[in-house]
């Protein structure tokens, strides 16, 4: 079977009614950074950071996978599809999908702040204060910071290396070390880029770009590889 690598963005979740981060009147435009979603911000105001993420949790519970996700996860009859999403929600899971790579961490699991190894399913939308791991130090959200490093990135450089087809879906790729994939996809390959405000990416070759909403392009690019 054919690889088909995928870096997936904010933008795939959009039309789930999951906000972006950049587009006007995106996450960023509400809350600042450095308040909410750095290691500095955690020890400064951990009431703070948790209440901002279990909004994010709460909003996730009432969002659904939608037809770009599962368009991804019927992709799998035909290809040997690897998933790297930038997205911290469990949309490609929901509809399917069973190779999911997470670059920034998962909105639904808590992880030790004394023991990195220690990750935990969170049970509803809530993480508290007071919310402890097993050897007894705070839950933190298991999500990578600004700041922090992102372990993942090995494993996504390498299978962004190994892909036969590469696709990028919704994301403005401005946030390193994940928009630096590109440089480990072959030059020889073909890619498409589906995103509404999608252009060029400098130094990238046969890259097709589809200027639609992934709903739409994503569902229409799946069809015509699944020809
Ligand atoms: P951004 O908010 O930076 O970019 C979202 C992209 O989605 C833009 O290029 C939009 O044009 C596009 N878009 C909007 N609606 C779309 C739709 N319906 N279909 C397809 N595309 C659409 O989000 P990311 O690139 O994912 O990290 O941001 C990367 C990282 O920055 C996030 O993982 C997050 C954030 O800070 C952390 O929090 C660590």
């Amino acid at each position: 079977m054919k690889k088909v690598v995928v870096l997936t963005g904010a933008g795939i979740s959009a039309e789930s009614g999951i906000k972006t981060f950049r587009d006007s009147g995106g996450l960023w435009e509400e809350h600042r950074v450095e308040d909410v979603a750095t290691y500095d911000a955690w020890e400064r105001n951990q009431a703070l950071v948790l209440e901002f993420y279990n909004q994010r949790r709460k909003q996730l519970y009432e969002c659904s996978p939608n037809a770009a996700h599962y368009a991804l996860a019927h992709l799998e009859k035909k290809f040997d599809v690897q998933i790297i999403t930038q997205n911290v929600d469990d949309l490609h899971e929901q509809a399917g999908s069973t190779k999911v790579l997470h670059l920034h961490g998962e909105l639904k699991k808590a992880r030790s702040t004394v023991d990195e190894e220690l990750i935990y399913d969170i049970k509803g939308w809530e993480l508290k204060k007071g919310d402890k791991c097993e050897k007894g130090s705070q839950l933190r959200p298991h999500i990578v910071w600004f700041g922090e490093a992102v372990p993942n990135i090995v494993p996504a450089a390498q299978l962004s290396s190994e892909a036969d087809i590469y696709l990028v879906i919704g994301t403005s790729l401005n946030v390193y070390p994940a928009a630096g994939l590109l440089n480990y996809v072959p030059n020889s390959i073909p890619k498409y880029l589906v995103d509404p405000n999608g252009s060029e990416v400098y130094g990238v070759s046969k890259l097709t770009v589809i200027k639609e909403k992934a709903g739409k392009g994503v569902t229409e690019l799946v069809k015509k590889l699944l020809k």
